[in-house]
């Protein structure tokens, strides 16, 4: 009975691979709005928590810089990037503005969400934001 059990369990996590924007929905939400213009932002500044995530993504998308021009590399080191910083936010990790930090603090760390779940959401916040800037 366990063992059946165990068996379908497994293959439902094979079958059903994570859908980043269900697990941005789920842990991510609560702080970072998925999209609003820059002079909204100013607007409401007081009553965000972090900042949205449409600038998150075009931030650390315009730092990440790679000798040759492919996007697949560019992809790849993006998503480890977001990845680890779900689980190691700090100071000394983050791109974001100085002004940002001051107002919004360091991000907590949610070590809880699943290997899975942090490569869905990192693919997710990448592609998203194709072509839409802040
Ligand atoms: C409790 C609020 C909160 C939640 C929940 C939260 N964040 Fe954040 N996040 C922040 C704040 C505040 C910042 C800005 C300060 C900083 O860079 O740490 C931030 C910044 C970031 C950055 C930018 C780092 C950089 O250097 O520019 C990324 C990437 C990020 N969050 C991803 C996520 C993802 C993905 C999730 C969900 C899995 C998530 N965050 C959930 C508060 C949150």
């Amino acid at each position: 009975m366990q063992k059946t059990m165990f068996y379908s369990l497994l293959l439902c996590t094979t079958l059903f691979a994570s859908d980043g924007y269900e697990v941005y929905k789920k842990n991510c939400n609560s702080c970072h709005v998925e999209i609003m213009k820059e002079a909204e932002v100013l607007k409401n500044l007081k009553n965000l928590k972090a900042p949205p995530m449409v600038e998150i993504s075009n931030r650390i998308k315009a730092n990440i810089v790679i000798k040759d021009k492919d996007d697949d590399i560019h992809r790849h080191l993006f998503i480890l990037f977001v990845k680890d910083y779900i689980v190691n936010p700090k100071l000394d990790n983050s791109m974001c503005s100085a002004g940002a930090l001051e107002r919004f603090g360091v991000m907590p760390s949610l070590k809880e969400i699943s290997e899975e779940d942090k490569q869905a959401v990192a693919e997710w916040l990448y592609d998203r934001y194709e072509n839409v800037k802040f």
